[in-house]
């Protein structure tokens, strides 16, 4: 563990109490004699670290800005996070995450961004990253079931990001399917998973998330500002992106690895958040239309529809065109 991470991580589990010197020099291994330099290095990246004479020191401020240490300091998870990057702009985090899987990138890699030139959302759609204001990122992963079971990666994606809110923000958070995250009617966060791979093998998924935090109604552009939230807006108060990013990581950690051993469990929380379910819908795939009622989810991820006519239709990566 890096020595910043470390001191972080003695801070959050103190509480905001102080900490003697010892035990942070305890903490810090083998890198104890740096301690003073980390300190003051941290302070300089706008952390404030108070230092009192006899009881030590204490965390009393931590920046507006992602940092690769305070992420991992915060993180409860086994895969998702082996490796963060933060990137002050990227064109689009999951072309940065693409890059690095096709030179062996380890699974669980993720990468944010303060803000994209290049964000880019399903269909082709621009996706707006205004800068320091949302959590853009993008996770590199490297799942062992066949290619068709590709959707239950953004079924993960979903269920992770919706309780993340609910449990961290108490907003009651909803799923819209195939990958919106909505609050009152509102997309607060997108998913799009891209991968690649031959035949029915998955070489590696991308898994592009983004979550609208701190953005205020001004930094949505025209097209979007009607229909998009964000949780500043919804909850009134500005949020620690740090703490939303390390608990969303955790979230989808823990569905990820359910979506590989357990599917169900994933598809049964799915069910109690998402919108779509049991509603008359129209869904266009290419250049088709499905309409009737979404019945459940497939094992496999995708979206089963009844149609008038009792026919059951397998729908994947269609567009939901109409939501009754
Ligand atoms: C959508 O709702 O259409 C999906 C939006 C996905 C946006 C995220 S932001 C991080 C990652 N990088 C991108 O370019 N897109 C995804």
């Amino acid at each position: 563990m890096k020595p910043g991470q470390a001191i972080l991580q003695a801070f959050y589990e103190a509480d905001g109490k102080y900490l003697a010197p010892e035990l942070l020099r305890r903490k810090l291994g083998p890198a104890a004699g740096q301690m003073a330099a980390e300190i003051g290095e941290l302070q300089r990246l706008g952390y404030t670290i108070e230092a009192h004479p006899h009881f030590g020191y204490r965390l009393a401020g931590t920046p507006d800005r992602l940092i690769t240490d305070d992420i991992k300091a915060r993180l409860k998870s086994q895969v998702i996070g082996s490796e963060v990057l933060v990137f002050e702009q990227t064109a689009s985090t999951s072309d940065v995450v693409e890059g690095m899987a096709r030179n062996g990138a380890a699974e669980g890699l993720c990468v944010f961004a303060e803000t994209q030139s290049r964000g880019r959302g399903r269909h082709g759609r621009n996706w707006s990253s205004p800068r320091g204001k949302g959590l853009w990122f993008s996770v590199l992963l490297r799942p062992t079931f066949p290619a068709v079971a590709v959707p239950r990666l953004t079924v993960a994606a979903s269920v992770a990001v919706a309780l993340s809110l609910r449990r961290q923000c108490q907003l009651d958070a909803r799923i819209k399917w195939p990958n919106d995250v909505m609050i009152r009617g509102k997309k607060v966060a997108g998913i799009l998973t891209e991968t690649r791979g031959e035949g029915d093998e998955i070489k590696f998924a991308v898994v592009g998330i983004g979550l609208n935090v701190n953005c205020q109604p001004a930094d949505f552009p025209p097209d979007v500002a009607a229909t998009a939230t964000s949780v500043l807006i919804e909850t009134g108060e500005e949020q620690d992106r740090t703490e939303l990013a390390a608990r969303l990581l955790s979230e989808f950690d823990d569905c990820y690895r359910a979506a590989l051993a357990d599917f169900m469990s994933v598809t049964s929380e799915w069910a109690q958040l998402c919108t779509t379910l049991g509603r008359q819908v129209v869904v266009a795939v290419g250049n088709r239309r499905i309409e009737g009622e979404a019945c459940a989810l497939h094992s496999d991820g995708a979206l089963l529809v009844r149609k008038d006519n009792g026919q059951l239709e397998h729908v994947t990566g269609g567009q939901l065109i109409a939501e009754r």
